[in-house]
C-alpha cells in the first residue's frame, strides 16, 4: 500500500573551534586521562566560545545539511530544533535557525527531551511529513551543554561537550514495506519518576536562574543498559527486521561502555556500532546527528542502509527510530 515516508535528503554537522583534552581538564579538577578514557571512552570534547551560541552552531550544521541535500532553504516548511540549551528562554532556537537560513515560511519550534531530543524530533517531523502537514523538514540537534556544567564537579564536567548536527527529511511516496527508504518506525518513551537522577537545578519557573547539571551517573548507567533497549526491540518488531539486517547502530554518545553493553545485549555486532564519543564527548541532543554525519562523510552510511538511532536522556526520556537511508 502506498504511503508517505520521511526520506533523508541530507546530513550535516558543526563543531565549535576549541577542543579540550582530558589532560586539559586534569589541570582544572582532580581527574586523569586514564580514568576518563577507561570509564567513558572520551578523549576530547569541543567547547563553545561566547560567540558560539546554540543557534550559531545549529545554523552552521543546518547549512551543511542543506548543501548536502542540494536544496533551496526556502523550500523547508518545518524546522525542529532539539535542544536543552536554547540561546534564550524564548524565542525558540528553531526560529533563530529559521531566520539565520533566510526561511520565511512554514513552522519552527524547539523540542526538549534532553539527550533523547534528536530521536523525539525525528519522530515528530516524521508525523508532520507522513500526514502531509509538511513536505520538507530540517531536524536539528544543537547544544552548548558546557554552559550548564559545574566546572568544579569532576563527576559531570568531564563528560559533556558542545556541537550540532542536522538532517533534511523530505516526504516521498513509499510502498509501506521495510524495504522503503525513510523513517520506518519510531518508538518513544518517558518516565518522569526518575527526575532526581539527571536534572538541572534551576530554571525560569523555579529559581529564575539557568542552574547546573546534576547527575547520579551510576543510576543513569544502570537504567541505560538495563531498560532502554526495549525501544530497539520494539523497532525491530514493528518493522519485522532483525539485528542481523541492521547496517549501522548509531546510539546517543554518552559512554562507550553503555553503547557496547547495549549492542551486545541486542545482538548487534560491534563493527556496526558508530562511535564518536571519543572525539565529541556527550553532546546531548546533538550527539546522534554528529555521529550520523561522521559516518556519512567517511562513507560508512550509504543510501539504502538500515540505520538504528537510539537515545536516553533526563526525565527519563528515551526512544529509537529505524531509518532506511
Ligand atoms: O546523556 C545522558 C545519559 N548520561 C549517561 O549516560 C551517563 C551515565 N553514567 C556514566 O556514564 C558513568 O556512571 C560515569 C562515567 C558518570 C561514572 O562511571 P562509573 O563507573 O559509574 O563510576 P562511579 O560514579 O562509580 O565512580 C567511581 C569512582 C568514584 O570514587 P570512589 O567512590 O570509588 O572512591 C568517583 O568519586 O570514580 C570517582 N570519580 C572520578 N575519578 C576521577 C568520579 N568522577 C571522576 C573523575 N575522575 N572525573
Amino acid at each position: 500500500m502506498t504511503r508517505l515516508r520521511s526520506v533523508v535528503r541530507g546530513c550535516g554537522s558543526y563543531l565549535p573551534r576549541t577542543t579540550v583534552t582530558n589532560d586539559d581538564l586534569a589541570a582544572r579538577v582532580d581527574t586523569s586521562d586514564d580514568w576518563i578514557i577507561q570509564r567513558t571512552g572520551i578523549r576530547q570534547r569541543h567547547i563553545a566560545e561566547a560567540d558560539e551560541t546554540t543557534s550559531v552552531l545549529g545554523i552552521k550544521a543546518a547549512e551543511n545539511a542543506l548543501r548536502d541535500a542540494d536544496i533551496d532553504p526556502a523550500t523547508i516548511d518545518l524546522v525542529i530544533c532539539a535542544t536543552s540549551t536554547p540561546d534564550h528562554t524564548f524565542p525558540s532556537t528553531a526560529t533563530q535557525i529559521q531566520a539565520g537560513l533566510g526561511i520565511q515560511s512554514g513552522a519552527a519550534f524547539d523540542l526538549q527531551a534532553v539527550c533523547a531530543g534528536f530521536v523525539y524530533a525525528v519522530a515528530t517531523a516524521d508525523k508532520f511529513l507522513t500526514t502531509g502537514a509538511a513536505s520538507r523538514a530540517l531536524v536539528v540537534g544543537a547544544e552548548t551543554f558546557s554552559r550548564l556544567l559545574d566546572w568544579e564537579d569532576r563527576t559531570t564536567c568531564v563528560l559533556f561537550g558542545d556541537g550540532a548536527g542536522a538532517l533534511v527529511l523530505e516526504a516521498q511516496p513509499g510502498e509501506g514495506r521495510a524495504s522503503d527508504r525513510g523513517v520506518l518506525t519510531s518508538q518513544l518513551r518517558s518516565d518522569g519518576r526518575h527526575r532526581e537522577k539527571l536534572y538541572v537545578d534551576g530554571g525560569p519557573g523555579s529559581t529564575g536562574t539557568t542552574g547546573k547539571l546534576r547527575m547520579v551517573g551510576k543510576e543513569v548507567f544502570r537504567f541505560a543498559v538495563g531498560s532502554v533497549t526495549d525501544v530497539i526491540a520494539q523497532a525491530f518488531e514493528a518493522t519485522g527486521t532483525t539485528a542481523d539486517e541492521l547496517d549501522w547502530f548509531v546510539p546517543h554518545q554518552a559512554n562507550r561502555r553503555i553503547i557496547e553493553a547495549s549492542a551486545d545485549k541486542l545482538g548487534i555486532a560491534r563493527e556496526k556500532v558508530v562511535l564518536t564519543v571519543d572525539r565529541h564527548g556527550n553532546t546531548s541532543a546533538a550527539s546522534i546527528p554528529l555521529a550520523l554525519d561522521a559516518a556519512c562523510r567517511d562513507g560508512r552510511i550509504k543510501r539504502g542502509d538500515l540505520v538504528m538511532i537510539e537515545a536516553i536522556g533526563g526525565g527519563f526520556t528515551w526512544g529509537s527510530a529505524l531509518i532506511r537511508w
